[in-house]
């Protein structure tokens, strides 16, 4: 049993005529300790797949197992909310403005446990802290800090109530690139420190290669390769990942660009890539191809296997 199985889940979003599969089947397993990165194109579901598994988004389909009990099917949440916590793209949107950062720290706590506030107040001045600020940024409100600054008190407020799982969704994109390496930098830290395990979201395949140990390649709302991180950086068999790669410079030096046009909304019949795919034959405009076993922790879904 994995820390978190999830099993053929599937997401809907209904506009108008259309139905979008904004997450399609996916099944992934979780081990405790690990950091797993989800990669893809903006637009491919990796949000609504950590909303989901944040029971912030309903879903149409499929289980979501943390520590071997189906979260969907539990009528008690608590336990749950407790050791489950989102990191959001914007700390400033995930921080109420009219709040002192101590509140906003008590919050959780007060919520979630019967602890005294002198037991409160230690807790909370031991995580602001450990995310590098100092204990005078209590007294302040969210607008006295820079975009860095809020996003380690937006990962303290994630902390406080020393969960073991932590959705990152896209925690560092929105932050100049000299910060980004400063938090990715935390979170590796605060993951040794708190032996976190981490469902990590980013659309840049820099930070995913520094930062994980599993990589979930996913295309509009599937899986479509997944791996130990140097099978997927140096044994990608996906044509969707091999472009991927190519398209950061870190990872190739000679920028090509393999992907032609954009992601679209709605699912073709067989293969979902079939339609950018520079290797795409008869059967993959026809029938969607199956799950291929490349080793014990590498798997594709691809005709070119
Ligand atoms: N609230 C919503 N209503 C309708 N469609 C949505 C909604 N949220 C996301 N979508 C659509 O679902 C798909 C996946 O979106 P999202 O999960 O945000 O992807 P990502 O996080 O990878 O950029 C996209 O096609 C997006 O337009
Ligand atoms: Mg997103």
């Amino acid at each position: 049993m994995a820390f978190l199985e999830i099993r053929d889940l599937s997401v809907e979003y209904k506009t108008g005529k259309d139905t979008i599969r904004a997450v399609n089947g996916v099944s992934l397993d979780i081990e405790k300790g690990e950091i797993l990165a989800v990669a893809g194109e903006s637009g491919c579901g990796k949000s609504t797949l950590a909303k989901s598994i944040m029971l912030l988004q309903p879903v149409k389909s499929g289980k979501i197992i943390f520590e071997g009990q189906d979260i969907l099917q539990q009528k008690n949440l608590k336990d749950f909310r407790k050791k489950v916590q989102m990191i959001f793209q914007n700390p400033y949107s995930s921080l109420d403005p009219k709040m002192k950062i101590i509140d906003t720290l008590r919050e959780p706590l007060k919520i979630n446990t019967d602890f005294s506030k002198d037991k409160t107040d230690e807790i909370v001045k031991d995580i602001i802290s450990k995310t590098g600020l100092q204990e005078e940024c209590l007294n302040l409100y969210p607008h006295e800090f820079s975009g860095g600054q809020r996003q380690r008190i937006a990962i303290a407020r994630a902390l406080v109530l020393q969960p073991e799982f932590i959705l990152a969704d896209e925690p560092v994109s929105a932050l100049d690139v000299s910060i980004q390496a400063q938090i990715i930098n935390l979170l590796k830290e605060l993951k040794e420190h708190y032996n976190l395990t981490f469902l990590f979201i980013s659309h840049d395949l820099s930070v995913i290669k520094y930062l994980a140990d599993r990589v979930a390649v996913m295309y509009l709302g599937e899986i479509l390769e997944i791996g130990k991180k140097e099978e997927i950086f140096y044994d990608a068999r996906h044509p969707y990942t091999k472009a991927l790669l190519a398209s950061v410079p870190s990872v190739n030096r000679e920028k090509k660009t393999l992907l032609k046009g954009d992601l679209p909304s709605l699912s073709p019949s067989g293969c979902p890539f079939h339609p950018r795919c520079p290797e795409c034959r008869q059967i993959c405009r026809e029938k969607h191809p199956n799950q291929v076993k490349i080793s014990d922790t590498h798997f594709v879904s691809c005709y070119c296997e």
